[in-house]
């Protein structure tokens, strides 16, 4: 079953192919600028993202606008059928505005603020910043948002980061007065009676930050609550702003993936009507490849399900970044490759950092679509006309449409913030996204779709849930998750869950409904955590797994057995267990264990739960995705791989029939529609 959106792009409804273009770099250069219209369509380039970085050039002093530049480029391009995505330009502000406002400088956590300089380092609270943000935006909006090349509104740049000035003090302190109310509830929830550090009024309320408090943990997570709450706060201010002239127009803000952690990106979605993010996978790694595919599609993943709609691929390099420690060049095949894994994992769009490569400062060596040359003769520049002529075909197909997915994976940004902070188990590293990889890789290489659900989801249509090391039960996570058990679905829980409510307080008592123990049919009494070079192990199915770093002691109560450890004093107590809750089930592994522990566990899981892997088998390199009617097949590895189909299927990019074993080159995509669909 496929579902079916509105477009993203209501005004240019087709998969977008563009990207971030500076032309405020080039006003000097006008020969270039024709140029880049030329060479732009050629490589079939339909949108480009403008505005991004160029405040100075658009109010060069203040309340003085100068947007006569920008009225050219946006008519010529239009003028030859490109699009415009246009943004807000307060992810970078210009020298006048921090001279005349130094309150829009950011304070560190050590109460210093920060010198004019780089970006995304603005104030969010300032009503300075947020006053010449607004009138800026206003302007931009009148002049713009009812020209026919605006499609889309591109809200600042990655927002990102948190200001400790004493206008953010102030804010928190009033944000945490509206939430705890009394100060005997806020010192209750912080735990705050520990070392005396007993707050006694409102104005001791103050941010955490390594030359203070660090030992409150509610104080940490209400902090990164309140940086949430202000970012998204101005983010809506700004939507508001450009929105004032003409609502119809869309509005989209680049976020930084599942990666990310100091943003909820689901609260921030909500306020958006497409959500875009930047995707700059390590390709290459040596032998890493296929790893990489899966992580850069466990965000996608994420991306999409923060809306449960299709989302833009805002930014991706078209081969190289310049800002790890090894820039290396995307091989031939595999941008085109990367691209095609987005539109699978429901991208509709594919756009890049940047088109022209700048010519000095910061980004000078990092690649474009058009390179210093300035010419089309480069492999680079081929790759993307390649992409862009694969986009109509792929367009005709999938286009604004869904698979909806069976599996949820619960990775909850909030719950990072608590684990991380948790002190206690593991205070050197816990690798809880390499926890979700794992989870993941099943259902990633096997063509099953996953949604990326948090703790405020709701869990209606899934039948198997999978909440990796769930450490804080949020909200009313657990209800949610006892119901959809109780109605037949099949929950997954790893070590390490159901330990501290939302204020990170540890729940207290043996077997408890608040820590799920009658859903999961035991409880837990000792984790260990074992030394990097220690390991464990356990039996499963005939076959024996490696366990590391944490270690669960539990004691089943209805719970069946399924396996348990082999080594150490705790040697025979339970490290998989599953318990029959009214209609459903609930599984729960009470280790770390190696990833093929995960793949086994979840194809059994999964077959029970009645949730079944398109094929039978995918070779090592390779993943399916299905969207659509489409199967994607795309092998990540450096050598040939073979595919055996149970169906005759048609070669969307070849045109060719396939059936039986297909071959599938290195670092190459076949995208195939089952015949009898025709
Ligand atoms: C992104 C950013 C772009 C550009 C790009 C380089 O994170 O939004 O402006 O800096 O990285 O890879």
């Amino acid at each position: 079953m496929t579902q079916h959106y509105d477009s993203a792009t209501p005004k240019f409804p087709h998969m977008l192919h563009g990207g971030d273009y500076n032309p405020e770099q080039w006003l000097k250069y006008p020969e270039i600028l024709e140029k880049d219209v030329e060479l732009l369509k050629k490589a079939n380039i339909n949108c480009v993202s403008l505005g991004i970085f160029s405040w100075a050039n658009l109010e060069p002093s203040k309340d003085h606008f100068t947007f006569e530049w920008l009225d050219k480029i946006i008519d010529r391009l239009y003028e030859n059928g490109i699009y415009t995505v246009l943004a807000t330009p307060s992810g970078s502000r210009p020298q006048w505005l921090a001279e005349e406002y130094p309150e829009v400088l950011r304070v560190s956590e050590g109460g210093q603020r920060f010198l004019y300089g780089n970006r995304h380092n603005h104030c969010l609270t300032s009503p300075a910043y947020r006053e010449r943000v607004r009138i800026i935006d206003t302007k931009l909006a009148e002049r713009y948002a009812n020209h026919p090349a605006v499609i889309l509104w591109h809200i600042s740049n990655e927002f990102s980061g948190d200001c400790h000035c004493e206008l953010c003090q102030q804010a928190f302190r009033e944000w945490v007065k509206d939430k705890y109310k009394t100060l005997d509830d806020l010192n209750h929830a912080w735990w705050s009676h520990f070392w005396s550090h007993t707050y006694t009024s409102w104005d001791q309320v103050h941010s955490p930050g390594y030359m203070g408090e660090t030992s409150v943990h509610g104080l940490d997570l209400e902090w990164k609550r309140f940086v949430n709450h202000q970012t998204i706060d101005f983010m809506k201010e700004e939507i508001k702003a450009v929105k004032s002239v003409n609502p119809d127009i869309p509005a989209t803000a680049n976020l930084m993936g599942i990666y990310f952690e100091g943003l909820d990106y689901f609260e921030m979605a909500k306020e958006l009507d497409v959500v875009s993010w930047d995707s700059y996978p390590e390709w290459h790694k040596p032998n890493e490849n296929e790893i990489i595919a899966r992580n850069d599609s466990l965000a996608h993943d994420m991306m999409r399900s923060t809306k449960k709609k299709p989302f833009l691929l805002m930014e991706c390099t078209p081969s190289t970044t310049n800002w790890r420690s090894i820039s290396k060049l995307k091989k031939p095949g595999m941008h085109c490759l990367a691209a095609i894994n987005a539109i699978a994992h429901g991208a509709d769009s594919i756009q890049y950092f940047q088109l022209r490569q700048s010519r000095g400062s910061a980004e000078k060596f990092h690649s474009a679509v058009i390179s210093h040359t300035g010419t089309e003769n480069t492999r680079v520049f081929r790759e993307v006309t390649e992409v862009g002529e694969l986009l109509p075909k792929l367009e005709s197909e999938v286009y604004s449409t869904l698979t909806p997915a069976k599996v949820a994976l619960v990775v909850d940004v909030q719950n990072k913030w608590a684990i991380d902070k948790s002190l206690g188990p593991r205070n050197q590293y816990i690798d809880y996204y390499g926890l979700i990889q794992k989870c993941y890789n099943y259902f990633w290489k096997n063509g099953i779709c996953v949604d990326i659900v948090n703790c405020d989801s709701e869990l209606d249509g899934y039948s198997l849930v999978i909440a990796p090391m769930l450490y804080m039960f949020r909200g009313n996570i657990s209800d949610k998750l006892r119901s959809f058990v109780a109605d037949g679905g099949t929950l997954v829980t790893t070590v390490f869950s159901g330990v501290v409510d939302d204020t990170d307080l540890c729940f207290l008592g043996e077997a408890t409904k608040e820590k799920l123990s009658d859903v999961l049919g035991m409880w837990v009494e000792e984790m260990d955590s074992l030394y990097d070079e220690d390991e464990n192990a356990t039996d499963f199915n005939g076959k024996e797994y490696k366990l590391y770093e944490l270690c669960e002691l539990l004691h089943p109560t209805t719970c069946e057995v399924l396996s348990t450890y082999k080594k150490d004093f705790y040697k025979g107590l339970p490290t998989i267990t599953r318990n029959k809750f009214e209609k459903g089930t609930a599984y729960h592994l009470a280790a770390t264990g190696e990833g093929e522990l995960y793949d086994d566990l979840f194809k059994m899981i999964a077959d029970e739960a009645g949730v079944r892997a398109p094929l039978s088998s995918v070779p090592k390199g390779v993943s399916l995705t299905v969207r659509g009617d489409l199967y994607f097949l795309q092998n990540f590895d450096e050598e040939e791989r073979t595919v055996s189909l149970d169906n005759k299927f048609s070669d969307l990019l070849s045109g060719e029939s396939v059936e039986g074993d297909v071959v599938i080159p290195a670092l190459s995509a076949r995208v195939l529609k089952p015949c009898e669909k025709q």
